[in-house]
């Protein structure tokens, strides 16, 4: 019995002075490696503290990489903290000072960083330090849509001519559009202007459609003003038309008027006849034609004459010689009776003519669509003009 006892004694001395070495060895490692990982940690830090201080730049790129390098999510600053929460504490007590020292610098360098840039010709230009002598990089200018463009000289031709311009609704009720023009109720002539209609009033004059001329601002404006009245209304009208190179269901117009005392078909003639001559040609000249209006009497076509081929006959003109750009006509005493108007006192003129159809002619386009698709090819071709 005293034996086996004695002998299971000596073996756990002898297990335990092993283990206790082991042991030991294992803390030797473990002390050897925290010491090690804090000084690799320590010479990081420091040498990235050298970095930011030495760190200059010349461009704003170099601005966004030092961020990056140091102050973003997976930057150095944030890497070196994950690095230092394994310390121990001790540890932690030793590098800790360093640590904040490192962040403080980063943030305070890259403020000022940010901060230069914005003053410098560097922020401003984005690339090298600026060479003053190089030529402007005005990038990509784009151009103004040719219908604009043409609008605008209508506009200018007709503003010299003493005409305001007015603008009203394109959702409009049937009475500006229809109604207050003389167009009788089912009159054919209603059909010559196909309609979208967004809704139907308990009479007809309440209707509600898209407007399918500007002379419904003709009519806001007699029965909101007193003559004399001189004015262009231009803008977006509707009709339900299939698409193709000449019809479109939605255009422009530019519609006049003109209301006063003795205004008579002479002062239509000769305000049509200046327009064409400064929109197309001085040499242009104007033929009227007899026509039907509901909202004008006596009405006219005006063509004028064709000024690619000079009269000689062309593909424009359908080799007539001459191009149908307006209807006018004199107002219709009706139309004036329904704005509160005197037709004894007063007469007018109006006209109107579509956008479309005097930018085709001007720089010889020959698809309407090409207005409405938007392909720089296209609208380029306008630079400058
Ligand atoms: N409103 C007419 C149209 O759109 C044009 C026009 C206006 C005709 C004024 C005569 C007088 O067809």
């Amino acid at each position: 019995m005293n034996k086996v006892k004695i002998n299971k004694w000596r073996t756990f001395v002898i297990y335990f002075q092993v283990n206790s070495s082991r042991l030991y060895l294992v803390s030797i490692l473990i002390y050897l490696c925290i010491q090690k990982i804090t000084y690799v940690v320590i010479d990081k830090v420091n040498q990235s503290i050298k970095e930011i201080e030495n760190f200059q730049f010349t461009t704003l790129e170099e601005v966004e990489k030092f961020r990056l390098k140091f102050l973003s999510r997976k930057g150095l600053v944030s890497q070196y903290f994950d690095e230092f929460k394994q310390l121990s504490g001790e540890e932690k007590r030793n590098v800790g000072k360093l640590m904040n020292q490192f962040k403080n610098l980063a943030e305070s360098k890259f403020a000022e960083l940010d901060e230069s840039s914005g003053d410098s010709a560097v922020g401003q230009s984005g690339s090298e330090l600026s060479d003053l002598t190089l030529p402007v990089n005005l990038g990509q200018v784009g151009s103004i849509h040719p219908l604009s463009i043409v609008r605008q000289r209508i506009t200018e031709i007709f503003a010299r001519m003493g005409f305001t311009t007015s603008e009203g609704p394109e959702i409009e009720s049937d009475w500006y559009n229809f109604s207050a023009l003389n167009f009788p109720e089912n009159h054919p002539a209603r059909e010559m202007q196909d309609t979208f209609y967004v809704s139907k009033g308990e009479k007809v004059e309440d209707d509600i459609l898209l407007r399918t001329h500007t002379s419904n601002v003709q009519t806001r404006l007699m029965e909101h003003n007193k003559p004399p009245l001189r004015s262009i209304m231009i803008g977006r009208v509707y009709r339900n038309e299939a698409i193709s190179a000449r019809a479109h269901c939605q255009f422009h117009q530019v519609e006049g008027i003109y209301i006063d005392k003795n205004v008579s078909f002479r002062d239509l003639k000769d305000t049509l006849y200046h327009f064409a001559k400064e929109m197309f040609d001085k040499d242009t000249e104007i033929r009227l034609r007899p026509s039907y209006f509901p909202f004008t009497e006596p009405s006219a076509e005006i063509d004028i004459s064709c000024f690619i081929c000079k009269g000689d006959g062309c593909n424009i003109c359908k080799h007539s010689g001459w191009v149908e750009i307006a209807g006018s006509g004199m107002v219709d005493p009706n139309v004036l009776i329904n704005v509160g108007i005197d037709p004894e006192e007063y007469t007018g003129f109006a006209f109107g003519m579509g956008i479309e159809r005097i930018t085709m002619l001007k720089y010889g386009i020959n698809d309407l669509r090409l207005f409405f698709d938007n392909d720089v090819r296209f609208l380029n071709q306008f630079v400058g003009a």
